[in-house]
């Protein structure tokens, strides 16, 4: 196993340490918006804003010709190419029907899944959905179908069915009325254009959100959106405004978070153009929010116990860190917590959790997914490694093929002690297994929605059966 990170992260530093310091500068400020121009009108410019902030892109790609995989537990649905050609995308469309897709999932002849957001989009205002749809007709067309097509099983390839979901999950949100202009703007963002909750609120059993619990966390696949109402011991209570608007804006918080896998998607393609007003106004929502405090309490960093950043001479040295990795390796137990994280992590993330430098590898040190008392996240981290978005250098691998579940739960203690500051951490294999197979559990309907709808069937044509049969009776009566 040895010579392949070796290699990964040899190649990786010579790769990236020149562009690292690029993307470092080009963070520092919102992002330019791509296809924004002063050639175009202000309404199409205004366009490509809504288009970032409502996070487009994210599944239809950046040129929009679609073909993301959005995973539910019903099987892939993909996103398709919305622009503008005639054939393949919405170049038929007319305002009033991309008006009905977003606020009410209905396509000019089919019903949209809610894999697409809808939900959230029915509250987008009339002159966004104005500026959007000038705006869409505007990019290049591409006159190509997405290489794979949604192909759910029954009954859920029924898209009329859709229509019952509408029904009881339409809209997701109400808009309170307690709120000043700021925060209301910061509510119609999280609520409606960036859909924060379709990740961050944890669904029902219908696949609706469950805003009982609204922005408390919800489980995603092999990754755990975190709560973020304003609760001080599970959520981001102890974050300022300013965290949160450092976060959205570079994807990262020193010394305490890091926006890996789908947040950092979310940062990449959305929240890192968003200005400062708007990121402001969300932050400033965000501590208005109910409270919730959940079971996955998080434990407060303590930088005064964390490792301290190796010593500054050898910070830009690559050569001299690598000595610094030989000399800390010797007489470490290579089987040993502290062995195997030296001999597997620290190439990239430094033997201090600080990462290279120069390199632009993530630090770890003191991350929230180290700090809370749910250790699923990490724990797939390490199994599956992380393709973080506005990543420019190679992304980190993952070892389940490498290591067993006692090395990765003996490196997940390691690392959740020395680096989140942990006082102990006692994750056991048998939580590694189980961890690794959250993602595959399905909400009971969903999974049962097979034989559900075959019952559904069974009692309509026993319901039809006794009408015929009542029906032929009534004709046979003199
Ligand atoms: C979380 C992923 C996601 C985001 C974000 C998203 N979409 Fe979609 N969209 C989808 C998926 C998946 C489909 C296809 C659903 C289906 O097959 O029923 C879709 C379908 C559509 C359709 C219907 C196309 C047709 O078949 O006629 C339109 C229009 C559309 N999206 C526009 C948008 C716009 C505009 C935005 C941004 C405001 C957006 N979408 C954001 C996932 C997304
Ligand atoms: C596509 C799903 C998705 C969307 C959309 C999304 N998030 Fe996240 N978010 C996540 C995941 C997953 C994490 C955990 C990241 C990690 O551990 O690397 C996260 C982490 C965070 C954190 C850090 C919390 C902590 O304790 O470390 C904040 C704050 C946050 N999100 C806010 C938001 C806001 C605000 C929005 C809307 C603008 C949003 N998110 C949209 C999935 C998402
Ligand atoms: C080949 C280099 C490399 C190796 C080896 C490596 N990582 Fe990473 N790691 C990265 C990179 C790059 C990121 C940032 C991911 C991104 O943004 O794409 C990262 C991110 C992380 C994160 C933050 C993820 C989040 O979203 O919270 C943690 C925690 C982490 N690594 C722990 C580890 C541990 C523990 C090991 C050893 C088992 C390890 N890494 C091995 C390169 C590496």
């Amino acid at each position: 196993m040895k010579p392949l990170y070796l290699m990964l992260s040899m190649f990786a530093i010579g790769l990236t340490s020149t562009a690292a310091l690029a993307e470092t500068a080009s963070l520092s400020e919102a992002a330019a918006l791509p296809n924004v121009s002063p050639a175009n009108s202000e309404l199409v410019n205004r366009g490509a804003y809504v288009a970032r902030a409502a996070d487009c892109m994210a599944c239809h790609r950046e040129d929009y010709s679609g073909g993301v995989a959005i995973e539910t537990p019903m099987g892939d649905i993909y996103a398709t190419n919305i622009t503008p050609s005639k054939r393949y995308g919405i170049g038929n469309y007319t305002e009033n029907d991309l008006k009905k897709a977003l606020r009410k999932g209905r396509a000019p002849d089919h019903m949209i899944y809610p894999a697409m957001p809808y939900p959230s989009y029915h509250g987008m205002k009339d002159e966004d959905i104005s500026a959007l749809f000038a705006y869409l007709q505007t990019v290049p067309a591409i006159d190509e179908e997405p290489e794979n097509k949604t192909d759910l099983p029954f009954p859920f390839n029924i898209r009329s069915l859709i229509f019952f979901w509408n029904i009881i999950n339409l809209p997701a949100y109400e808009t309170r009325d307690d709120l000043n202009p700021v925060q209301q703007r910061g509510e119609y963002l999280v609520n409606n254009l960036e859909h924060c909750g379709t990740c961050h609120t944890p669904r029902d059993s219908t696949m609706g959100a469950d805003n009982s619990k609204y922005l408390s966390g919800a489980q995603l696949g092999n990754w755990y959106a975190p709560n973020i109402t304003p609760d001080k011991s599970s959520g981001i209570g102890s974050w300022s405004e300013n965290d949160i608007v450092t976060y959205l804006h570079t994807g990262e918080l020193d010394q305490r978070a890091y926006a890996g896998g789908p947040m950092g998607e979310a940062v990449a393609h959305s929240t890192r153009y968003l200005t400062d007003e708007d990121l402001g106004a969300i932050a400033s929502y965000l501590k208005v929010v109910p409270a919730i405090e959940t079971q996955d309490t998080i434990t407060e960093v303590d930088t005064a116990s964390l490792p301290a950043p190796i010593n500054a001479s050898i910070t830009h040295d690559l050569l001299a860190q690598d000595d610094y990795l030989t000399q800390a390796k010797a007489g470490v137990d290579s089987n040993s917590p502290e062995g195997l994280y030296l001999n597997v992590c620290a190439s990239c993330h430094g033997v201090n959790g600080y990462a290279q430098p120069d390199a632009g590898y993530a630090p770890i040190v003191g991350l929230s997914s180290m700090r809370r008392k749910n250790p699923d996240t990490l724990i797939n981290v390490i199994a599956h490694g992380v393709k973080g978005a506005t990543n420019i250098r190679p992304n980190m691998p993952g070892f389940s093929e490498e290591l067993s579940s006692e090395q990765i739960a003996a490196i997940t203690n390691y690392v959740r002690v020395k680096f989140g500051g942990l006082q102990t951490s006692e994750v056991s294999a048998a939580d590694v297994d189980s961890a690794m197979v959250v993602g595959s559990q399905k909400p009971f309907l969903i999974k049962y929605a097979g034989v559900l709808a075959i019952i559904g069937i069974l009692v309509a044509l026993m319901v039809l059966y006794f009408i015929i049969r009542a029906v032929l009776r009534s004709r046979r009566r003199p």
